[in-house]
């Protein structure tokens, strides 16, 4: 495996090829916790590892250099992933000095005893010389946690980024032209969608800082580091941040004895009529990271729902969730659903609506037991106005 970025730059981390499942997140192709080796006058390291892989770290450090001689850690964001192996390599290396932000310090202090740490506080713009590199700080709260932070290296034009351009990608291989890049693009955009999606708007700041700097490689803490493949990744991130739409019509259901999911199929045939992409989800089949990432750039949904002990269905719940948490923008949205005696769900799926951000296109289409061919026609009816509506946004 290559794992040289630059002369004396090497990664260091971890390849979990087994991980499906990253706090709720569905990991399918598995994921890396990337640390970086940084060797000059003074050595540094960028990360750590997710703790249970500690001695793998330590393995590929020990494979450039002896730990005692990691002078600093640049620590860029505290959360677990990234730093809950940091306790135990600062046990092997105890005269380093971990640098990292205010607010990473205060997040590190909740977490593990730092009192015998030493540290060095750095801001935007601050520096660190090595020797013959330069490091240079930028602070980017909220991209991921309020203590985030990137590292560029002036000389190499090299920008650690954190969790932002990151995906969860196991692989034999650690840079972009190295892997199938419609795959490393799918999994950069299923991790902007069920990661960072709630933080669009402090995502587009940083893209601005970030492009006043020369870049000529971007090293991520999750998957492949982009080298060959940075104009697409940027440009992929400046329609994420906004949740562009494309003229595409999402259908979200859960059925109990298949009305619900009939109601969906005749909704998304009408879209698809309408020559629009029309994808239709099952969302207990399906679960909730390949929900996040369909809407992300979908530009209308319908949300439907069967009645279940007067509510909707609990998958469903838990979907929706899930999404107003990542606080999708820019999308329009409709409820529908079957009942049988009771009813409840499409009067919880409006309400949820209502509560968000989404345009509402219309009452709930409800419909008692099966539907007949009435109900049916109404759904393609419905579909065939998301789809509209999908393209009116997506040529915003
Ligand atoms: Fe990969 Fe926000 O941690």
């Amino acid at each position: 495996m290559n794992t040289q970025l630059r002369e004396n730059i090497h990664w260091v981390g971890y390849v979990d090829w087994s991980v499906r499942d990253f706090h709720g997140y569905n990991t399918n192709r598995g994921a890396t916790y990337n640390a970086y080796l940084l060797q000059d006058e003074k050595t540094a390291l960028i990360d750590t590892v997710k703790g249970l892989y500690l001695d793998h770290l330590l393995d590929n450090i020990r494979q450039h250099t002896p730990l005692e001689k990691i002078d600093y850690i640049i620590c860029n964001h505290s959360e677990h992933d990234h730093s809950s192996s940091l306790p135990r390599v600062l046990a092997a290396c105890p005269q380093a000095v971990v640098v990292c932000d205010q607010k990473c310090r205060e997040f590190l202090k909740m977490q593990y005893d730092i009192s015998e740490w030493n540290f060095q506080i750095v801001k935007t713009g601050d520096t660190l010389t090595l020797g013959k590199r330069t490091l240079q700080f930028m602070e980017t709260p909220m991209v991921h946690w309020p203590d985030s932070m990137f590292t560029y290296v002036v000389e190499e034009k090299l920008l650690f980024s954190m969790d932002a351009f990151g995906q969860h990608f196991a692989s034999s291989h650690r840079f972009d032209d190295e892997v199938d890049l419609p795959t490393v693009m799918a999994e950069a955009k299923t991790y902007y969608a069920n990661i960072v999606m709630l933080y669009g708007k402090q995502i587009a700041k940083v893209l601005e800082q970030a492009a006043r700097l020369e870049i000529e490689m971007i090293a991520p803490s999750h998957g492949v580091i982009w080298r060959s493949h940075i104009a697409e990744i940027v440009a992929a991130y400046q329609e994420w941040v906004v949740c562009q739409a494309k003229p595409k019509v999402v259908v979200l259901y859960d059925s109990m004895w298949g009305s619900t999911k009939r109601m969906a199929e005749a909704i998304t045939q009408g879209a698809a009529l309408e020559g629009v992409e029309a994808k239709l989800i099952s969302v207990r089949a399906a679960g909730i990271t390949e929900v996040a990432t369909e809407v992300l750039d979908a530009g209308a949904i319908a949300f439907g729902s069967a009645t279940l002990n007067m509510g909707m269905m609990p998958m469903m719940s838990a979907a929706l969730t899930y999404l107003k948490g990542l606080h999708p923008v820019g999308k329009a949205g409709i409820a529908f659903g079957s009942y049988g005696w009771g009813k409840g769900a499409t009067e919880d799926l409006q309400a949820w609506l209502q509560s968000t951000e989404i345009e509402i296109l219309g009452e709930p289409l409800k419909c008692k037991f099966r539907p007949n061919r009435e109900v049916l026609a109404e759904c393609e009816t419905i579909g065939r106005q998301l789809a509209e509506k999908a393209r009116e946004l997506a040529a915003r």
